[in-house]
């Protein structure tokens, strides 16, 4: 079908329903910013925080491309978004095209549930007051603690509170968010000023996938708030175990950082721990590897056994420190996906958790050959040694990749430190006077 928008140009129509239509009203108001429109599967550009691509049937295609415009609608037909086409890609089995280009917003979408909560773009933007802003996000029932952290930090800060309601997509008569936005709302009226909104994921957040989390979390960080505490189990905080940790830290944190033997683990461990004990009163412990394998695990040696139980040694202490509020820096070589996924898993049921690669390469960390170990195992005096005669599985699901060849010690703990502070764990540096530098 063949429309006239309100700019006078006439573009094709399409309708879209549930997930694609929640996922265009955050793409539209700037919550998967920079993400501004849909990209091609085959050209997702490099700092989007998902490819987002629309797939359509070939005559609303062919049109879409023909006016180089396509207006999407609600289910309605009332137009929301216009996206100017710049380019298009027919699927491989010929039965659908892929159309892409940048979005612009006619108008919020009317259909449920609860669009008067309804959040779909930067929360500042509708803000009047330019308060400061806390958002307390929640997918389950609130824990009286949670709902008492959460005004305390909005009252310390002079903020503005926001009680927000993270959910997946609604299916059409069963908005089971209903009742988790009732509970938000009666909390609201006895927390002076506070606000409730909802913010609908194109995947629930209690069944999300880790590539949807990444994605929950970056339209959290898009609210624009100066503080976000994710309470929801995505977040890998159930609620009970925090209860039982620690009423005032929801924020402990596993950093946890593996690479071969020489690559700068234990430097830029040791750098990052000096650093946050300097600007935070967070307890913080370093688990480096020589000196666990000393006091946590004599007696084990190189075999993938030994190895695994090390590594299980060290997630377990590390969840300890993280499940009472502090962050742990963890600095072995931990050669094994597995063995690293485990301690993840473990982390991650209470608190924070970064996997940093330092990647420096093997070339760079036999050159340096502190210890002498590398020429004792190329010598074959020393066995199982990783990197020559041991494996050591790549990390694919790290946060991070830093070689030490090429970011000095301080670059590589400053990125650290930025994802600690996107993750709400650090607080942005504090801006030093210049005579602090001398
Ligand atoms: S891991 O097995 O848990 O991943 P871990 O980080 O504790 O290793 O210990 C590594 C340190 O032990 C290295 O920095 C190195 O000094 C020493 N080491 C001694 N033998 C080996 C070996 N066969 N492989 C690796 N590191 C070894």
């Amino acid at each position: 079908m063949i429309t006239t928008d309100r700019s006078g140009a006439t573009a094709a129509m399409l309708a879209l329903s549930g997930a694609s239509l929640d996922e265009l009203e955050l793409l539209s108001g700037g919550l998967f910013a920079p993400a501004d429109g849909y990209c091609l599967p085959s050209a997702v550009p490099i700092n989007w925080p998902a490819p987002f691509s629309l797939k359509v049937p070939p005559q609303v295609g062919h049109e879409a491309v023909a006016q180089a415009g396509l207006l999407l609608t609600d289910p309605d037909g009332t137009p929301l978004a216009r996206l100017d086409v710049e380019s298009s890609h027919v699927s491989v089995d010929g039965e659908s095209v892929y159309l892409a280009g940048p979005l612009t917003r006619l108008r919020s979408a009317e259909h449920p549930p609860v669009r008067r909560l309804r959040i779909t773009e930067p929360l500042h933007l509708s803000d009047q007051a330019h308060s400061p802003l806390v958002v307390a996000v929640f997918s389950e029932t609130p824990r009286p603690w949670q709902l008492a952290a959460a005004m305390t930090t909005a009252f310390q800060t002079n903020s503005q509170l926001w009680l927000v309601a993270l959910s997946g997509p609604q299916p059409h008569g069963r908005y089971t968010v209903l009742s988790l936005l009732h509970e938000l709302e009666s909390a609201a009226l006895r927390i002076d000023g506070a606000k409730v909104g909802l913010v609908v994921l194109p995947a629930d957040p209690r069944e999300a996938s880790r590539r949807d989390h990444v994605l929950q979390k970056h339209v959290l960080r898009s609210l624009g708030a100066n503080q976000v505490l994710d309470y929801t189990v995505a977040n890998g905080m159930p609620a009970e175990v925090h209860e039982a940790a620690n009423l005032l830290s929801p924020t402990g944190t596993v950093v946890f950082l593996t690479g071969l033997s020489g690559s700068g683990k234990s430097t830029v461990a040791r750098a990052l721990a000096e650093e946050i004990q300097q600007d935070t009163a967070v307890p913080l412990t370093l688990l480096d590897g020589d000196d666990v394998r000393r006091i946590l695990s004599p007696g084990l040696g190189f075999s993938k056994a030994d190895r695994e139980a090390n590594i299980q040694r060290i997630g377990w202490v590390a969840s300890l420190v993280s499940a009472t509020g502090g962050i742990a820096v963890c600095a072995p070589i931990a050669p094994f996906d597995a063995t690293r996924k485990q301690v993840r898993n473990m982390a991650e049921r209470v608190g924070g958790f970064l996997l940093v690669h330092i990647s420096t390469p093997l070339p760079v960390c036999e050159s340096r050959d502190r210890k002498g170990l590398y020429a004792k195992a190329r010598r074959g005096e020393v066995k199982d040694f990783t990197g020559i005669d041991s494996p050591y599985e790549y990390p694919y699901d790290a946060d991070l990749h830093l070689d030490t060849s090429e970011l000095s010690i301080a670059e590589a703990v400053a990125r650290i430190r930025s994802c600690l502070v996107d993750a709400g764990t650090l607080k942005p540096s504090p801006v030093r006077s210049a005579s602090q530098h001398f």
